[in-house]
């Protein structure tokens, strides 16, 4: 099928603490290494102590925002360069969680996958569409114009990005995508991707939305899914690490 090596991302969302945190980093770590790329993406106040726990580990980890601004009066957020001086790896933009409750734009999000690029920062990008969307037939039309924001924005850089198929409807409601569901999506921006970039082939385009250790194996066999974006089976160790077994 492909050569590309899955990624399989936590996204914690607003949970954790410090001993939750050491707890589940300890059981991924002493779970490891996997077959596939792994990465914790944290809420920011744990973004240095989980820097430094997984330091010379094989797993990477990720902030779930930044600024779309190098710096300055911007109350609140927090810069890629301030990610970077700590070895940051991955930024989630664009989680539908974001655009809902802060309002962020298409080009909003754009600017800042634009931002973290130029340090060294791999976004990852989300698009999905709602449910209304998808029942009114417009999940085509959400997803590529989500996407074509982007592209647009970083040009040929469009190849360095990881994409992330979420739809809204799928996340958190133990509702997810048929694996079908979920690769007929991929296939049509793998296909938009190629149309920009020849890079599009070896690029990771991740599903998000009720990722679980029993459907987690399907949905990565699937030919344009190339690992998963996991919220809530992210927060335990043992499940977290079956996804991540699932993958490879
Ligand atoms: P769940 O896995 O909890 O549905 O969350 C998915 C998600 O939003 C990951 O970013």
């Amino acid at each position: 099928m492909s050569a590309r090596k899955k990624l399989v991302a936590g996204n914690w969302k607003m949970h954790g603490s410090r001993a939750a945190n050491a707890e589940l980093l300890g059981g991924i770590l002493q779970a490891g290494p996997f077959g596939a790329d792994v990465a914790v993406c944290v809420p920011a106040p744990y973004l240095g102590e989980v820097g430094i726990t997984l330091a010379g580990s094989a797993v990477a980890w990720g902030a779930q925002d930044c600024s779309a601004h190098e710096q300055g009066a911007y109350t609140g957020d927090v810069s890629v360069s301030m990610l970077s001086e700590f070895g940051c790896r991955y930024v989630i933009v664009g989680h539908s969680e974001r655009r809902a409750y802060h309002g962020e734009t298409d080009q909003q999000v754009a600017d800042k996958a634009k931002i973290a690029l130029g340090k060294g920062i791999t976004p990852i990008v989300c698009v999905g569409e709602t449910l209304a969307q998808r029942e009114a037939g417009q999940t085509e039309e959400v997803v590529k114009r989500q996407l074509s924001v982007v592209i647009h924005t970083l040009g040929q850089c469009i190849g360095e990005i990881v994409v992330a198929y979420e739809p809204v409807w799928a996340i958190g409601t133990g509702k997810t995508a048929s694996p079908e569901q979920a690769q007929e999506v991929h296939a049509l921006l793998r296909a938009q991707l190629r149309a920009a970039s020849q890079r599009a082939d070896g690029m990771r385009l991740l599903y998000g939305g009720s990722v679980k250790p029993d459907n987690a194996a399907t949905l990565f066999g699937q030919p344009d899914i190339d690992g998963g974006l996991i919220g809530g089976a992210a927060l335990k160790a043992a499940d977290f690490v079956a996804v991540c077994r699932a993958a490879g």
